[in-house]
């Protein structure tokens, strides 16, 4: 479901499909000068609903846009809801800078850690800090396996071991093993798993895998967050979480989320670094969708019908522009670690938390 480079046929001409390649990255034409770096196409954002000043509206009392609504629930903020598309909610601005960067180094750090498993697990099996690996430019290496020649049943995935070393070592040992930089492969992590383990092959919860439970801060921030999407006397049960990772060029294709047992509990979805752009559908990829940004800080919740909608990400943005993190620039720049910076600079990272059960 989170393929989108490979789109069959029918699905070219859907609303979803037209509007995600109205913001997705293209870049211009370069024949003609050749030497100049790849520009990105202009892409027109007149028609991008913006929550910051949807929210500037409401603060000075001014009328909101049309089918926008606020709601009234025990948060500290205000939440906007939309008129057509019940249990959708959005909460401009929910995480303090604090808390963004907080969680930005959790999902660098502990996140991607063993037992969750990331994108990487298929091929290279668990790997151990590979934040701390990239910063100190280590590679990943083949292990030398004697048994894998002489036993052709087993797979290159069973019998390969990897195992980060000195990039010295990696070359000084020729150019017969497999070597990855873990650079790269930080850079190429696209998601992590929290909590009850998702198999993306069998797009399933898989129990039985090992997990640890969501971490209990995330937990109570989950909770709290979750409020104005619950049924009356109703408490929101965190049991999974999936942590995605967007660079430059990255996008999330139309899907559904529709592995979990309760649609009427909500999803929560965090928006850490890079401004992006949410693609809310309807019930089929044939409904056009609405398109609004997603700033750092900001929560969106999916419950109940708006668990039946289609919905994406085309677009980050990584220009000093529009990838509006200043704020979170300056906080981080505190850092003595100037990695989660260098990281965030050019990434958005979304953690969605949900109830599976
Ligand atoms: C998802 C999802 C949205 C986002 O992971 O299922 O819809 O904002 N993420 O990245
Ligand atoms: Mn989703």
């Amino acid at each position: 479901m989170y393929a989108s480079d490979s789109v069959p046929d029918d699905l070219e001409r859907t609303a979803f499909r037209k509007a995600e390649k109205k913001y997705k990255l293209y870049y211009q034409d370069t024949y003609r000068t050749p030497k100049k770096k790849k520009q990105p196409k202009p892409v027109d954002l007149s028609e991008v609903l913006d929550f910051k000043s949807v929210q500037e509206l409401y603060d000075r009392k001014a009328e909101l846009p049309s089918g926008i609504v606020p709601v009234r629930c025990g948060l500290d903020r205000p939440v906007f809801a939309i008129e057509n598309r019940p249990g959708f909610y959005f909460i401009p601005g929910a995480l303090t800078i604090e808390q963004q960067c907080q969680w930005i180094k959790e999902s660098l750090t502990s996140f991607p850690q063993p037992p969750n498993r990331t994108n990487h697990n298929a091929f290279y099996g668990p790997i151990n800090d590979l934040f701390i690996a990239a910063k100190e430019r280590k590679v990943l290496l083949a292990e030398e396996n004697p048994n894998s020649e002489y036993n052709p049943s087993i797979t290159t995935r069973d019998a390969q071991a990897w195992k980060f070393c000195e990039e010295h070592e990696a070359s000084s040992k020729g150019n017969s093993r497999k070597s990855i930089s873990a650079s790269v492969l930080l850079r190429k992590l696209r998601w992590s798993t929290l909590g009850l383990q998702f198999d993306w092959s069998k797009r399933n919860y898989d129990i039985s895998l090992p997990h640890k439970k969501i971490p209990e801060t995330l937990c109570q921030l989950a909770k709290k967050l979750a409020a104005p999407a619950m049924p009356l006397g109703e408490d929101f049960q965190p049991e999974a979480a999936i942590v995605n990772y967007f660079g430059l060029g990255d996008m999330l294709g139309g899907h559904l989320d529709d592995m979990e047992a309760d649609w009427s509990k909500p999803i929560v979805s965090m928006s850490l670094g890079c401004k992006a752009i949410f693609l809310l559908g309807g019930k089929l990829r044939e409904d056009p969708p609405l398109a609004m940004f997603l700033r750092s800080g900001d929560v969106v919740l999916m419950a109940g019908e708006a668990r039946e909608c289609f919905h994406g990400v085309p677009r980050i943005f990584t220009d000093a522009e529009n990838a509006e993190i200043v704020p979170l620039e300056q906080q981080l720049s505190h850092e003595v670690d100037s990695s989660f910076l260098e990281y965030i600079q050019t990434s958005r990272i979304n953690i969605n938390i949900r109830q599976v059960f």
